[in-house]
């Protein structure tokens, strides 16, 4: 099958954005990757089309029943001009991961980052350059074949979109308030937890919306069994810094398997930290209050890279953890793997690479 990159160039393209007005995920770029699939092709037809709607059959099974995967990673420009992903093998690897979760057929994972990274070298004039921005990549794969049977589908289009964006939240890196969610489940071990799937973010919606109505500005998840120990806080991953070592939920199999977690754990442990990766329970952070010995929480992820704590709300108690002030931690990851993300900073562990 045709695995050579096809490119049809945009006729007109767009004005960019005002960095200051970027926010998060409003704005797309002049082209899109497109590559369908086929049982008796396999993946096809790879091709770099202008940024246009796509049509579906109304009978198309993603409208039905949700079966598509979905990745997000960022390219950065540095002050030399260089534009720069960060791990996208790992995000590859993922997106083949959840695709194995969702019956959806695998990707040539060095095939597609060889596509992704046309597709950034032509869209490169849409990396924006000031500080806190980045070009946020969306790899997606949903199934359009036309069918209403329970199972998986014969047809697939997999897509990757681009868009210039700023902070993740309007807060930027300032600390957020977090409700603890003790009602509603993310996702529960054997489920879709570790795939990143679009059903996973839409089932939050309602607790984010109690999260709201409480006055706070995220949620914390707690596992689906005993709703007692912390799985991730809003769609991140989640630390603590407890008497001077820093605990982060275990991957248990309802916990998304985040790139930045892993990068934040191996440059702590770099550093000379503690880091343990174990079941942690809200009592054990209440309890550590109460003793003067929680330092800091913060949230990590792609879009929002760290994410301060500087509230929790638990039924009706409420804990303000360092004064909401950015801890020193958190700052100096932040600094440290945004350093790195952007080539301020040297690159030690060849995590990035250049397009
Ligand atoms: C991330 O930051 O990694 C996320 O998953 C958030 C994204 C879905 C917008």
């Amino acid at each position: 099958m045709e695995k050579k990159l096809q490119t049809v160039r945009a006729n007109n393209l767009k004005q960019k954005p005002e960095p200051d007005k970027l926010g998060f995920g409003k704005y797309f770029t002049d082209h899109m990757f497109v590559m369908d699939y086929e049982v008796d092709k396999g993946w096809y037809n790879p091709r770099i089309t202008p940024y246009q709607p796509i049509t579906l059959d109304p009978a198309s099974m993603i409208f039905h029943y949700g079966q598509s995967v979905f990745e997000g990673l960022k390219a950065y420009r540095t002050e030399d001009d260089e534009i720069l992903l960060f791990r996208p093998d790992k995000n590859m690897e993922r997106m083949n991961r959840s695709n194995d979760r969702l019956s959806i057929p695998a990707i040539d994972e060095e095939q597609v980052l060889d596509y992704l990274i046309e597709l950034i070298d032509l869209e490169r004039d849409w990396v924006p350059n000031s500080e806190g921005t980045s070009l946020y990549i969306r790899p997606f794969i949903i199934a359009t074949e036309r069918n209403l049977r329970v199972a998986p589908a014969h047809s697939y289009k997999f897509l990757i979109i681009l868009s210039p964006v700023g902070s993740y939240y309007p807060e930027g890196i300032h600390p957020v308030g977090i409700y603890v969610e003790d009602e509603f489940t993310r996702a529960v071990r054997g489920g879709t937890g570790t795939a990143k799937t679009g059903g996973n973010y839409s089932a939050s919606y309602n607790a984010q919306e109690k999260a709201s109505g409480n006055g706070q500005s995220q949620v914390l998840w707690l596992d689906a069994l005993e709703k007692k120990y912390i799985e991730e806080v809003g769609s991140m991953n989640v630390f603590f810094k407890i008497n001077g070592e820093v605990i982060t939920p275990a991957l248990s199999g309802s916990i998304l398997e985040g790139i930045t977690r892993m990068s934040i754990i191996e440059m702590l442990k770099d550093w000379g930290h503690t880091v343990v990766e174990r079941k942690i329970s809200i009592d054990e952070v209440f309890a550590a209050y109460d003793k003067g010995e929680l330092e800091e929480v913060f949230g990590t992820g792609t879009a929002a890279v760290i994410s301060p704590v500087g509230e929790l709300q638990w039924k009706e108690k409420t804990i303000i953890i360092n004064n909401r002030e950015t801890g020193d931690l958190a700052k100096k990851l932040y600094n440290n793997i945004t350093g790195i993300q952007t080539g301020k900073l040297a690159d030690p562990y060849g995590w990035t690479i250049k397009v």
